[in-house]
């Protein structure tokens, strides 16, 4: 039986429109699930909406319509959204599905029994678009530290956390599990600005509004959405439901991937749920940078982007898809800007991948009518590129492993560099010329068929367009990661992969 992996983003607030900073996380995650699924794991792929909450009931009501209504309309267009971009979620998961209600009530209702929530009396400062609370000190010049807007008091009857209770705990686990939270500058920020100081008791029912899952036994609180929200991790497979066999099968999960604002959410809040549950914390969670623009975080309330499908309809999907991969270095915050992605799409894609597929499968074609297999006729200049391609399933398999996803892309397209300098420097032209060096050249076209074949294999992950089209020009099945010696090529016709952009 093959081993499962389950993998989850945040879920998301269907509160405008989306913006690529979104796509970034759900790409991210995507890629790393393909290449799980490349390498025979059973992957649960989660990912959805966090539909719950005062910011989506203000803004219905602003709109005219109901909560429901308003949250569905961005919902189905978020799942166009996914599609487009060609995301391979198992499970695309609502926080108003009545599964997920009903389990939240449930667990609400165990966490009250049991004495790790009560009833008291609230008194603080509320942020209502990021939902937050914050203490007088967190906050920068009067403001929300996270997204610079007004803060309000609030005072009402509300039900508590002990998060208190499960302080020492906590700083535990994180302290003997190195790599619950990462990277490791997130941990250290957790433990010392925000656990270590003390956790006070988190408010976690409302009765200031109604669009929310209800609090069971005192029906005119909700439940505090990010109590509401994370639980989805698990109510999702079934936790509390009639069906549990997913979350048998599924949970912990292997890695929950949250941008650098929400991991104090999901390292203090959700584990202390989770042990309260008496349940096993995910194996880690990934606290990602930032897409800016100009410096500034790209974000709704900024305004400062333009709808994902505009880039994805100008250069296509796996442009995009490769740009947000390649360009920035997974934990920290990268730069996005439509010219380094017309940049990168030109030298990398156009330039390096397709110029070199087109070139080989038309000297094939020339040379060979299309049909190759291996002579052998090996020389010394072939040795760094057969040993790039024997090695790069391994390197690329270490960088994902470590999530340097960028870096595994890189290590991809450095053998194609490496390959595209070999032409140049055997010179299959040449070898053309003279009919004794006939062996010689079939041998390195083939070595250059490996080096495409082995790199669009594992490009699945990463451009799965991309892969499935070189594949098919090749017209090969073989699927394995490492060079092989024995193949017999029939390669279709060359058509262009991606077509350079002009700039003006
Ligand atoms: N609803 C909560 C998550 C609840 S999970 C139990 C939420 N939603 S969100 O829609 O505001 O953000 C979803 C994700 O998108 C977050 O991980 C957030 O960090 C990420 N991003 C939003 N803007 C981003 C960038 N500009 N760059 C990269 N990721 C960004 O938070």
């Amino acid at each position: 039986m093959s081993k499962s992996f389950y993998i989850t983003t945040p879920i998301y607030y269907p509160s405008g429109n989306f913006h690529i900073g979104h796509c970034y996380t759900t790409i991210i995650a995507d890629a790393i699930a393909r290449y799980k699924r490349l390498k025979g794991y059973d992957v649960y792929f989660q990912t959805g909406t966090d539909e719950h909450g005062q910011k989506i009931e203000n803004k219905a009501k602003e709109a005219g319509i109901t909560p429901k209504e308003y949250v569905d309309h961005i919902v189905s267009d978020t799942i166009h959204l996914w599609d487009t971009l060609h995301i391979s979620y198992d499970k695309f998961f609502r926080t108003t599905d009545k599964i997920h209600v009903e389990a939240v009530q449930k667990i609400f209702t165990k966490l009250y029994e049991q004495g790790d929530i009560y009833k008291g009396e609230y008194k603080g400062l509320y942020c209502t678009p990021c939902e937050s609370f914050w203490t007088p000190i967190q906050l920068v010049d009067g403001k929300c530290p996270d997204c610079n807007r007004e803060v309000h008091e609030v005072s009402e009857e509300a039900y508590f956390l002990k998060l208190s209770k499960y302080q020492d705990r906590l700083v535990e686990y994180i302290e003997s599990h190195p790599n619950f939270i990462q990277p490791e500058s997130r941990k250290n920020e957790m433990i010392h600005n925000f656990i270590q100081p003390g956790l006070q008791d988190l408010c976690v029912s409302r009765t200031s509004f109604r669009w929310g899952i209800p609090v069971p036994f005192d029906e005119k609180h909700v439940v505090y959405v990010w109590v509401d929200a994370l639980t989805n991790y698990i109510t999702s497979l079934g936790y509390m439901g009639e069906d549990d066999s997913s979350f048998q099968k599924y949970w912990p999960a292997d890695l929950q991937l949250v941008g650098k604002e929400i991991v104090r959410f999901h390292t203090i809040i959700w584990p202390i749920i989770l042990m309260a549950l008496g349940l096993e914390l995910p194996k880690q969670v990934f606290g990602h940078g930032w897409l800016v623009i100009n410096g500034e975080k790209i974000s709704k309330s900024l305004g400062n982007y333009k709808d994902p499908r505009e880039y994805i309809e100008k250069y296509g999907v796996d442009a995009v898809r490769y740009y947000v991969l390649r360009e920035v270095s997974f934990g920290s915050d990268g730069a996005f800007s439509e010219e380094a992605l017309i940049t990168r799409t030109n030298a990398d894609l156009a330039n390096n991948l397709g110029n070199l597929v087109n070139r080989t499968l038309s000297m094939v074609h020339k040379y060979f009518d299309g049909k190759i297999t291996n002579p052998n006729a090996s020389e010394e200049i072939d040795v760094e590129l057969t040993s790039m391609i024997c090695n790069l399933s391994s390197i690329v398999d270490d960088k994902m492993e470590s999530l340097h996803v960028n870096e595994a892309i890189e290590a991809i397209f450095e053998v194609l560099r490496r390959a595209n300098k070999y032409i140049d420097e055997t010179m299959p032209w040449v070898l053309a010329k003279d009919e004794t060096k006939k062996d010689r050249l079939e041998t390195v076209l083939y070595h250059l068929l490996e080096s495409i074949r082995v790199s669009a294999v594992l490009l699945e992950a990463f451009m799965p367009d991309t892969s499935k089209e070189i594949l098919r020009q090749l017209q090969i099945d073989d699927k394995s990661l490492s060079y092989q010696d024995t193949l017999c090529y029939q390669v279709g016709s060359p058509s262009p992969i991606f077509e350079r952009i002009d700039k003006d």
